[in-house]
C-alpha cells in the first residue's frame, strides 16, 4: 500500500473525545522510547508528523493521524516510564487501557518491542492483557539496525519461546528499523490487506 496523505487530526487524553468517524484504526503501543512515534514517521514518509525524542515520555496523549483520507494511525504514550510520578503513571495506564477497551474503531494494535532486550515482564504483561481482552495485535520489533542478523534471529526465537509459555498461537511479527526504513512495506501491506477485507465484509 502507498501512503498518499498523512494528516494530524487531534490529540487528547480521553477516549470519548477521539474522532467519531467510523473508519478503521490501528494503534501503536509499547514501552516509552521503544520507537512508536519514529515508526509512524517512517511509515508515513514524514520527519515530524509524530513528535519523537531521545528521552522517554515524549508522547503523552492519544494522537490520531488520518492516512489516505480513509483510515487512522494512532500514536499512544509509552508504558513503563519510571520517571513520571506514580499518580501520573496511573492516569496514563487508565486512559491507555480505556482506549483499548472502549475504542470500537480499533481494528488492530501493534505492540512495539526493542529487539535488543530479552523479554521484559512489562511487555509480556501487556501482550497477555491484550490477548485476554480479545484485542487483535501484531508485534513489531524495533531498532533492528542496532544488531547483527544472527542476534536478531536468536532474540526473536527467545521471544517466541517466551510467548509460547502462555499461548498456542503466536501473533504476526514484523522486524523493523525506522532509521533504515526496514519493515515499512510489510506493515503497510498488512494494514492494506486488513482494510480490504473490512471493505469486502461491509459490501456483503
Ligand atoms: P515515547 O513517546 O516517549 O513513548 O517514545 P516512542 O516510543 O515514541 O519513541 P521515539 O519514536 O520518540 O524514539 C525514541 C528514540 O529512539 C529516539 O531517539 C529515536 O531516534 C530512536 N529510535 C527510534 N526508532 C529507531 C530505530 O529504528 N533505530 C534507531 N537506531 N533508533 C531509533
Ligand atoms: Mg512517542
Amino acid at each position: 500500500m502507498q501512503i498518499k496523505s498523512a494528516k494530524f487530526v487531534v490529540s487528547n487524553q480521553n477516549v470519548s473525545n477521539c474522532p467519531k468517524t467510523n473508519i478503521p484504526e490501528y494503534a501503536f503501543i509499547g514501552r516509552s522510547n521503544v520507537g512508536k512515534s519514529s515508526l509512524i514517521n517512517m511509515l508515513t514518509n514524514q520527519k515530524n508528523l509524530a513528535k519523537t525524542s531521545s528521552r522517554p515520555g515524549k508522547t503523552q496523549l492519544i494522537n490520531h493521524f488520518l492516512i489516505n483520507d480513509s483510515w487512522n494511525l494512532v500514536d499512544l504514550p509509552g508504558y513503563g516510564y519510571a520517571k513520571v510520578s506514580r499518580s501520573q503513571k496511573n492516569i496514563f495506564q487508565k486512559f491507555i487501557t480505556n482506549y483499548f477497551k472502549e475504542r470500537e474503531q480499533l481494528i488492530s494494535a501493534f505492540v512495539l518491542i526493542d529487539i535488543r532486550h530479552s523479554p521484559l515482564p512489562i511487555d509480556i504483561e501487556f501482550i497477555n492483557w491484550l490477548a485476554q481482552n480479545s484485542i487483535s495485535f501484531s508485534i513489531i520489533f524495533t531498532k533492528c539496525d542496532k544488531l547483527k542478523p544472527n542476534v536478531i534471529q536468536s532474540n526473536l526465537e527467545k521471544y517466541k519461546l517466551k510467548l509460547q509459555e502462555d499461548w498456542e498461537i503466536l501473533p504476526n511479527f514484523f522486524i523493523t528499523s525506522s532509521s533504515k526504513f526496514r519493515g515499512k512495506e510489510e506493515i503497510l501491506d498488512f494494514i492494506g490487506e486488513v482494510n480490504l477485507s473490512l471493505e469486502k465484509k461491509s459490501n456483503l
